[in-house]
């Protein structure tokens, strides 16, 4: 299987051209959260039209699977606590999505919501327990978008600004992989890292830049590699070996993504101009 792993687009709709457009060469696109920008001048309510509708084209090519972060929260449920209204409802659209567990291909993938309170960290952990025992020996993947506390994936270069409890998720559960976001810098900053392994799980944050194409990790669980892509270089991990560390930088791409890579610039750099 192959994966192509974002998150924390925060409406920037060169990055969603961008995954429209490469969406159809992975089995699973995976987006970790926080598609709404609230610092931007455009309405939020607007922000959700377009991006749905980005939604949709992707989840017309491949399988997508995504979940709420922060900055997607548009209502409060019956308890009073923030919830992302819209991303729940992108079931019909054939997206998965907050607070499901779905198995796709041969891997389970469980959805988390972004949790603001007390009972959506519960229903998070009801759900976690829940679909562990949906688990038949297959891989099981979790989209939760803030990275665990206490992990170079969560660490902004002054603090971590990671989730405790999903920490205590992954020693009890130990899924194979968490894809998160949230903490933008961690990537980029002395001591981060867009890869983490706690036990035996895999942890991976992509980051965030600006401009097309968005940082991103594209995964192949045939090869057992995973290739983090950025403007500040290329780095990969081999799945079936231990996180060493540094991670080091690439000085050749591995050959089963060259041909990605040079379709991800054509698409990266838009129209000609004329
Ligand atoms: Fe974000």
């Amino acid at each position: 299987m192959r994966y192509l792993v974002v998150a924390d687009l925060h409406y920037a709709l060169p990055q969603y051209d961008w995954v429209v457009n490469v969406a159809d060469e992975f089995d699973v696109v995976i987006m970790a959260g926080d598609h709404l920008d609230l610092a931007s001048m455009v309405d939020w309510r607007a922000q959700t039209v377009v991006v749905r509708k980005y939604l949709e084209l992707i989840a017309a090519k491949t399988h997508l699977v995504t979940c709420s972060g922060n900055h997607d929260l548009d209502a409060r449920d019956d308890a009073g606590e923030k919830v992302a209204r819209w991303i729940g409802e992108l079931g019909h659209l054939g997206v998965l999505a907050d607070g499901q567990s779905i198995r796709c291909h041969d891997t389970l993938f469980t959805a988390c919501p972004w949790w603001d309170g007390p009972l959506t960290r519960e229903r998070v952990a009801a759900q976690l327990a829940d679909a562990s025992a949906l688990r038949d020996g297959g891989p099981w993947f979790w989209i939760h978008h803030a990275p665990p506390d206490k992990s170079p994936t969560s660490w902004d270069g002054h603090r971590y600004f990671g989730d405790e409890p999903l920490a205590d998720w992954i020693k009890t559960f130990q899924p194979d992989i968490v894809f998160s976001g949230h903490v933008h810098q961690s990537p980029f900053v002395s001591e981060g890292s867009w890869v983490d392994r706690i036990g035996k799980t895999w942890v991976f944050n992509a980051g965030r830049q600006y401009g097309a194409p968005p940082s991103h990790i594209v995964i192949d669980t045939e090869e057992q590699e995973a290739v983090w892509f950025s403007a500040a270089g290329v780095q990969s991990v081999r799945l079936d070996r231990p996180l060493q560390r540094p991670v080091p930088s690439l000085s050749a791409l591995p050959g089963w993504v060259q041909g990605f890579v040079v379709r991800s610039m054509d698409q990266a750099a838009g129209p000609s101009p004329a």
